[in-house]
């Protein structure tokens, strides 16, 4: 190179590393802003209060005027302040403080805004990241046009225990299925970024180790080793993180002894000085008050302090921050640093959502008016709702219907609900439940048969008044369809359950209309996996339809006259009882593995009980069969920077067109410290026509071999391991051994 052009070059280098170490504009703006700033208003910016007629938590005093609160620059954000008309009011008020900063408008908006969405487990169960992403993108869309600025979604907590109520909000026990899912969920909700009138900011939760509550109970204390952390818990935050999620939320639970909302590990030491998070990390409702009851400080006082320092930027409704943190600034307990650090972190998202633009942006009533409800969001609902639908079992291929049948009795305590089949988290907008019920939804599929209907029972009740008209319907009928489950708030936040069976006498009504000798389908609609032996034991056709929201009446008829192939496949182990939870599927052999359910004597199993769940991780049948064949993987061995190809061939070999999610698992078969007997790594949806066959390719390289050792650091060991391709994590179709050289 001449001398010129390495001059040239130096300056092109010069230049480019200037541009690079100078802040970009939108902090410049927050810089600006911040030297205004007074402590009170810097910390009103990281204060958050609920509004006062719709509260999801413990309402502590509801006598703050927070009108006046606003305009004085003592609130940054609201919660549950929904619709065009009440945001613009509160955005009203913060218009009237000295600096005018907006504020931000908080919901939970957990599966849909009006319309409703299947909750999160049942859209996990579609394994369908593009459907997936698309009813985060319509209940963002919906949200922003009521004024919302921000959801409180994806949940990412891993769960393994199905008495948790909270397990209904997530994606199941997996973190490559939950990471992939977390993906999906934040570009829908963000959709185009920041800024754009259709988008949300998405916030991940729980963080960290929610999901894995003793016992199954909500909000209660979680041990666990760090490398189990690092390995199952935390990967869908990380996911979540890299698709440029804007929030974190703390989670309720102590983590081995300290609250996660004073964490300084969780928060400061991984998410934002490892990850390298540039958003803000809002406390979950009163969880900074809460550290008094936990017996970790003594006062609100030191709450604020405790929170604050360890990487909590806002306050949700403990008023810890609001009241203690200016003299925590002078008493020099709480750096002006962590507090400047904090606050620009609020505001530049202020500022990228553009709301020092224009404030009142996202309230629009026309827009509101358009957006809600329209035939497009239903549309996208059903399609999700019915891609959520697990088909548990189907002898004699009882499902689908036949156009044929004379009458069909449709049986259950679940069969006219509305608020049931919506949901545990929808928002209620004040207007009339929009929900299309499995009555209805059967009624305008159902042609020529006549649809007949009862009761039966209640859903929780103990009462067998009605099995009398249940057996008279079920008599006069072809075919019975029962509706079965659980009601909107037996799971969901607080919602935990030592007893997960079927609740009231529905399964002693499944057994009576199963001695009428007819056929008989059950649709299983909860919110957690559930235990139903009986029924999994002796009912021929099994639909698990979870809680399918707005649309729930109309999927489930399109699958139960077979307009729709069911292809959901279950993101949760089901278990057999209570008893043998926690249960999933990536689980350690031990030293003693049982080797089958008789398998007693001498072996990590129960006495009065078999090992095995009733429903499998992954499981889910299909109208049409599936025929896997001809693997082959390109070498035998790789490096550590090297790479395997997988292909192998699909059939479908039944008579309708129907999807197969492939599932790829694979088993370390010697490794310190030991590794799971199967853990997923890789899975792909696809569609194939009667008779239609696809080769399909995977690609194993060293990234989905690794693991945390006890430094909790990502490695690999050399040696054999095992890859497994199947319909779930039980039906392994094919396998083969590679091994992994240095
Ligand atoms: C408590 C829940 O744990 C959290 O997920 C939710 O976002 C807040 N309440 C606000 O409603």
């Amino acid at each position: 190179m001449t001398g010129r052009y390495s001059l040239i070059l130096i300056l092109i280098c010069l230049f480019a590393g200037q541009a690079f170490s100078q802040p970009d504009n939108t902090s410049k703006k927050v810089d600006a802003l911040l030297a205004k700033m007074t402590l009170e208003e810097k910390i009103g910016q990281l204060n958050q209060y609920n509004g006062d007629w719709a509260a999801t938590g413990p309402v502590t005093d509801d006598l703050r005027d927070k009108m006046k609160l606003i305009s004085e620059g003592k609130i940054g954000s609201m919660l549950n302040i929904n619709g065009v008309e009440k945001t613009r009011a509160f955005q009203e008020a913060a218009m009237k403080s000295r600096l005018k900063i907006p504020l931000l408008f908080g919901q939970d908006v957990i599966h849909g805004y009006h319309v409703t969405f299947p909750i999160p487990l049942a859209e996990a169960a579609s394994w369908d990241m593009e459907a997936i992403e698309k009813s985060a993108r319509v209940a963002a869309r919906e949200a922003a046009s009521g004024g919302i600025h921000w959801t409180f979604a994806p949940m990412v907590d891993i769960a393994r225990d199905p008495r948790w109520g909270r397990v209904m909000e997530g994606a199941g026990e997996d973190p490559y299925l939950g990471s992939h899912i977390a993906r999906a969920r934040v570009r829908g909700f963000q959709g185009k970024g920041l800024g754009d009138l259709e988008a949300v900011m998405a916030c991940a939760k729980h963080f960290a180790a929610y999901g894995a509550a003793i016992g199954g109970r909500d909000y209660n204390s979680v041990d666990m080793s760090l490398r189990t952390l690092w390995e199952f818990y935390l990967p869908p935050f990380k996911a979540a993180l890299d698709a440029g999620v804007s929030t974190f939320m703390t989670s309720f639970n102590d983590l081995n002894g300290t609250p996660a909302t004073a964490n300084n590990y969780l928060m400061r030491d991984i998410l934002k000085d490892k990850w390298k998070f540039k958003g803000f990390v809002v406390s979950d409702w009163g969880s900074v008050g809460e550290m008094i009851k936990h017996g970790y400080v003594k006062d609100n006082a030191e709450a604020a302090e405790a929170a604050l320092n360890s990487g909590t930027d806002m306050d949700m409704e403990s008023s810890s921050y609001v009241n203690h943190l200016a003299r925590l600034v002078k008493e020099k307990k709480v750096s002006q640093e962590n507090i400047d650090d904090a606050v620009r972190r609020i505001l530049r998202k202020k500022f990228e959502m553009g709301l020092f633009d224009d404030p009142f942006r996202y309230s629009n009533a026309d827009r509101e008016k358009k957006t809600l409800n329209h035939p497009d969001h239903l549309e996208a609902s059903r399609d999700m709702a019915r891609k959520s639908i697990v088909l548990l079992k189907n002898e004699r291929n009882i499902l689908p219907l036949s156009k044929d049948l004379k009458s069909i009795a449709l049986i259950g305590p679940l069969a006219k609900a509305e608020k049931d089949m919506k949901g545990f988290w929808t928002v209620e907008l004040g207007q009339k439940n929009d929900v299309v019920t499995l009555h209805s939804g059967m009624q305008k599929q159902a042609g020529k048969t006549s649809l007949l209907y009862a009761e039966g029972c209640a859903i929780n009740d103990t009462s067998k008044a009605g099995f009398a008209e249940a057996l008279k319907v079920a008599a006069s009928a072809d075919v019975i369809v029962m509706a079965m489950g659980e009601a909107h708030d037996m799971t969901g936040e607080a919602k935990s359950k030592a007893n997960i069976h079927l609740p009231g006498v529905q399964e002693e009504l499944i057994k009576a209309v199963m001695a009428t000798g007819k056929p008989v389908v059950v649709l299983l609609m909860s919110g957690r996996p559930m235990v139903f032996n009986w029924t999994a034991d002796n009912v021929p056709a099994i639909l698990y339809t979870w809680w399918l929201g707005s649309e729930g009446g109309n999927a489930i008829a399109d699958v139960l006259f077979g307009k729709y192939n069911p292809a959901g496949k279950l993101p949760m182990t089901f278990p057999r009882s209570e008893g043998q939870i926690p249960i999933y599927y990536n689980y350690l052999n031990t030293g003693r593995p049982s080797m089958g359910d008789n398998d007693l004597f001498y072996r990590s199993a129960y006495i009065d009980l078999p090992n095995t769940p009733q429903y499998n991780f992954g499981h889910g049948l299909s109208y049409t069969s599936f025929k896997y064949s001809n693997l082959k993987l390109s070498k035998d061995s790789m490096g550590t920077r090297d790479k395997i190809t997988v292909t192998f061939d699909l059939q479908n070999t039944g008579k309708y067109t129907g999807e197969e999610v492939v599932q790829l698992y694979i088993r370390d078969l010697v490794s310190q410290p030991v590794r799971p007997v199967k853990e997923l790594k890789d899975f792909r949806k696809l569609s194939l026509k009667p008779g239609e066959s696809r080769t399909l390719t995977f690609t194993l390289d060293a990234s989905k071999l690794a693991f945390y050792n006890d430094e909790l650091k990502q490695i690999t060991q050399e040696g054999e391991f095992k890859l497994m391709i199947g319909s779930s994590s039980k039906d392994i179709r094919l396998d083969k051994s590679f091994f992994l050289t240095k």
